[in-house]
């Protein structure tokens, strides 16, 4: 039997969202299809497991860009009446004096007042359970229902689990006990892990960690973790990052471009190189630095493995072109406008 989920993304980035909760589930190997998406939802009919209970609970603790994880309830236009009808049709029970909300969100181009929407789904709610002492309870209800407008849509689900994003603003490098300017936001480092689809005790090398960003959130979905960097300064600044995090690590002063490990001997790459003009870049260049790297990054993955580069780069096409040359088949790439004068790609490759 399958099961309908109904992913609530962020709108931090058009694509990567949604990719990132399509990588954990490959990581996770559970059977899904597409079912639908939006601009910030993502439907899948997800096949059924024996642990099928926890599984939300499983996807969401990896997630970093999705708030909630609703059952699918109702899938209907974006019109009042075909809303509140489709509500009354799904005959949603609630067992016998438990309480209930309403949220409603709103998305781009979306024209129902959310007020009034969570007023009268909340009272078609109420009326099919009104004789079994169900209530209303608007800060900590048993049930938790959501609705997700659009332009054109309604998704309608009750929350089967929520991602904690308040632990990555805990986690934001200028709060870590080591910072130094630059280290990518553990939002997006949580997310470039994932898209690696990585499993639990998998083996995850960043070969320019700095302070350990990328490994503090690839060790906390039970990655075993690998961080090498050429300044002495930054392994030790790492190592009083990682230490309170409970999970072994494992970190090396050394050049990305000579790396110490045997060939195919790490399950997956996550890394953000030197770039942008204060970047520390310890090579002749930082053309050769990439290049050199590339060569090591695929001499070290397992096959199958995938390894996420993240950079400035000018040119992603010769980047692809590159990692080409050394063996990689290019999966995935996106393109965030950091500031004015930046724009990030991440791209993901396949050994
Ligand atoms: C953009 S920073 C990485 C930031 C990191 N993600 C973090 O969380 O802090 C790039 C790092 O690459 C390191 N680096 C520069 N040249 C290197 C080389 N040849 N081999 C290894 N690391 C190098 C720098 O010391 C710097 O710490």
């Amino acid at each position: 039997m399958a099961m309908m989920l109904a992913f609530e993304l962020s709108g931090e980035h058009e694509t990567l969202p949604r990719s990132e909760v399509l990588a954990s589930c490959a990581a996770l190997k559970v059977e899904h299809e597409v079912v639908g998406s939006g601009a910030q939802y993502l439907l899948l009919s997800v096949h059924n497991t024996s642990a099928d209970n926890e599984l939300p609970h499983t996807i969401s603790a990896r997630l970093a860009m999705t708030h909630h994880i609703l059952s699918l309830l109702v899938r209907c236009d974006a019109s009042e009446s075909a809303i509140l009808e489709s509500i009354r049709d799904a005959d949603i029970t609630i067992p016998r004096n438990e309480t209930f909300n309403v949220r409603v969100r709103r998305m781009a181009g979306a024209q129902l007042s959310t007020t009034r929407m969570e007023r009268l789904i909340g009272e078609v709610i109420f009326e099919g359970n009104r004789d079994d002492g169900v209530k209303v309870n608007l800060t900590s209800p048993d049930h938790r229902f959501r609705a997700i407008l659009t332009k054109d849509s309604c998704i309608f689900g009750e929350v089967l689990a929520s991602v904690d994003r308040s632990q990555f603003e805990e986690r934001r490098p200028h709060k870590k006990p080591f910072f130094y300017p630059g280290a990518i936001s553990p939002i997006v480092s949580r997310a470039i892990v994932n898209l690696c689809e990585i499993g639990s005790g998998d083996l995850v090398l960043d070969p320019f960690c700095g302070t350990g960003g990328i490994l503090v959130e690839a060790g906390m979905i039970s990655a075993r973790v690998i961080g090498v960097d050429a300044q002495e300064s930054m392994i030790r600044g790492a190592d009083e990052n990682l230490m309170f995090h409970g999970f072994k690590y494992h970190l090396i002063c050394g050049d990305a471009c000579k790396l110490p490990f045997p060939d195919r001997s790490i399950d997956a790459v996550v890394t953000d190189p030197p770039y942008g003009r204060s970047a520390v870049v310890m090579a002749e260049s930082i053309v050769s630095l990439y290049k050199g790297a590339l060569f090591e990054i695929y001499r070290v993955l397992a096959v199958g493995g995938r390894a996420a580069v993240v950079s400035d780069f000018e040119l992603p096409q010769k980047w692809i072109d590159e990692a080409g040359g050394v063996g990689f088949a290019a999966s995935e790439l996106f393109m965030e406008r950091v500031h004015r004068s930046m724009t990030r790609h991440i791209l993901v490759l396949c050994k």
